[in-house]
């Protein structure tokens, strides 16, 4: 059982269903509907990273749907701290859970993992590698504002060379045939096997270190942070750190149905004056992380999720 470690692993028609399915479920997310799918199912999250809204929104699903969760924890009150192997982490976690979210430091741990488990692992970042569940709560987030996915104009700001989240991303995103500009710092570029793997496949892709030029044809602004913990040396973190700080009177000429996302957490790049307006959009795309790993889960423990779900459900 391999689970989803890239976006690879899922088809088109696969996401749109894992989406519907999400839209469904919203109600059981925001605790107003009983819906206990996965009463009996547990989760082991495995963090060897730090994560705030990756680990807590997997927990939140889990527990929405009735089901339960295990945690590895600190990593340094672990038994990884006695020298114990990721593989055999995995074996052990493997028999107790019925599905892993995993998050590790190192790229192509999530398929190392996932070639040994007996459960499905879902990928919760590897590395600067890949982030397919955070790119799900994207495409929900992208879709619930615009109603499709399709043909979208979409800027992928910041650290493009570290941030895995934008690796992810911009694969879905040109599958649907959406015009990606990615605007960076020169040191910090989409990597070029990346960019030569989406023209590959017909994607419209523009290169620019001018972020602020591309606001008004944006339909999607999607800042990220400088992944400074990914630097090998401080000083050449320095030199590109609040590279992008968009500001409230940087929207003036945006189009008005354009949203700003950020898998979060930021630093600087989004000023606090952007909060307030109608384009922010990064809190609501946090709490999307919920109801899309309950659409995600079900998906992979082959649930259905009912069409009817208010008729399904009952009260809290
Ligand atoms: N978006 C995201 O991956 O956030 P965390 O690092 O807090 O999990």
């Amino acid at each position: 059982m391999s689970g989803i470690i890239t976006m690879d692993d899922l088809t088109n028609e696969e996401i749109i269903s894992i989406l519907d399915d999400a839209e469904r479920l919203l109600p059981v997310a925001e605790g107003r509907l009983h819906l206990p799918l996965l009463q009996g199912r547990i989760l082991g999250n495995l963090f060897f990273e730090p994560s705030t809204r990756t680990r807590m929104s997997f927990e939140t699903a889990m527990k929405r749907l009735g089901g339960g969760v295990v945690n590895l924890g600190d990593v340094k009150t672990s038994s990884v701290v006695k020298g114990e192997t990721l593989f055999d982490t995995i074996q052990m976690v493997d028999g107790y859970t019925d599905i892993i979210a995993m998050r590790h430091p190192r790229q192509g741990a999530a398929q190392y993992a996932a070639d040994s488990a007996r459960v499905p692992i879902l990928n919760g970042g590897d590395g600067a590698g890949h982030h397919p569940t955070q790119t799900m709560l994207d495409l929900f987030t992208i879709r619930r504002a615009h109603g499709t996915l399709e043909n979208l104009n979409v800027v992928l700001a910041g650290d493009l060379r570290y941030g895995r989240t934008v690796h992810s991303l911009s694969h879905a995103l040109t599958r649907f045939g959406c015009s990606v500009i990615f605007a960076s710092p020169d040191t910090l570029r989409m990597p070029e096997e990346i960019i030569a793997d989406l023209r590959a496949n017909g994607a419209e892709v523009t290169e620019t270190d001018d972020l602020l030029a591309q606001i008004s044809g944006a339909d999607v602004i999607y800042m990220t942070r400088i992944q400074k913990e990914r630097f090998p040396d401080e000083d050449e973190y320095s030199k590109v750190a609040g590279a992008y700080k968009l500001h409230a009177n940087d929207l003036d000429d945006a189009n008005a149905e354009m949203i700003i996302m950020h898998p979060l957490p930021r630093v600087d790049e989004i000023h606090p004056s952007v909060d307030k307006t109608r384009h922010a959009c990064y809190f609501q795309q946090a709490f999307n992380g919920v109801v899309t790993r309950m659409s995600l889960m079900c998906w992979l423990l082959s649930v259905p999720v009912p069409e009817d779900v208010e008729a399904a459900g009952g009260a809290l």
